[in-house]
């Protein structure tokens, strides 16, 4: 039987597989992620030359611990390619992240990529996202604001417990009652001061490898280069 594990690793395999010598790759944060930093690991080893610029403290020490190179990203304005997990992802590549709590510097290395690929097992794949939490990373100096404009917004915020983020920032997991336009959601809470980003990625995402007992599928975002 393929396990979820199995379903997980299969994906980040396959995704590792894009990169080529030379490249700047962007890691993302999560357990499936954490797969494909052990196989890219395991390409450093065989031979490939790449550097990487990662998306949280524990990807850093992953990456560093399977022998890839990890540069600031605070230096670096683009990466080649990106690969990191999901909580949901659909046909439109639109994604929901943030499980982890990575999603702010998960959306700035995702921006600045020339290509972002989600890795994900079969249960991230949703017909429309929405049923998932979003994460919303808040400034702690305006997190009872925050907190009361968005259940102002229906949106059952609840905070993370004894959690702060790599930047020591709040998280408050939001939970809409139906995300059916999730460019409008995204704007209004770009819109709210003391938001520092969330975990809407509706640009982001060129393509997703997606493992479903043991056989990986890609979905390309329409109109992605490749
Ligand atoms: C972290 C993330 C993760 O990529 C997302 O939560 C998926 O994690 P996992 O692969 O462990 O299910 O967005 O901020």
């Amino acid at each position: 039987m393929v396990s979820i594990d199995d379903d997980k690793r299969a994906a980040a395999v396959a995704a590792v597989a894009e990169v080529q010598d030379r490249m700047l790759v962007g890691l993302g944060t999560g357990s499936t992620a954490a797969f494909a930093i052990r196989a890219l690991g395991e390409r450093v080893a065989a031979g490939l030359q790449i550097r990487a610029v990662v998306t949280s403290d524990a990807s850093g020490v992953l990456a560093r611990d399977v022998g890839i190179e990890v540069l600031d990203f605070a230096d670096i304005a683009r990466v080649d390619l990106t690969i990191d997990g999901a909580d949901e992802i659909d046909s439109r590549c639109f994604a929901i992240k943030g499980a982890g709590g990575a999603m702010l510097r998960e959306k700035v290395v995702a921006a600045s990529s020339a290509r972002m690929i989600v890795i994900a097992d079969r249960s991230k794949r949703v017909e429309q996202i929405g049923a998932a939490k979003l994460p919303i990373e808040v400034l702690p100096f305006a997190g009872s604001y925050v907190m009361r404009v968005l259940a102002g917004l229906g949106a059952a915020p609840e905070i993370r417990c004894n959690y702060r983020t790599d930047q020591d920032n709040l998280v408050i997991d939001c939970h809409f009652h139906a995300l059916e336009d999730p460019r409008a959601t995204a704007a209004m809470l770009a819109a709210i001061p003391g938001i520092l980003g969330h975990g809407l990625f509706l640009d982001e995402v060129a393509a997703a490898y997606i493992a479903t007992d043991g056989i990986v599928t890609r979905l390309e975002r329409a109109g992605a280069s490749a």
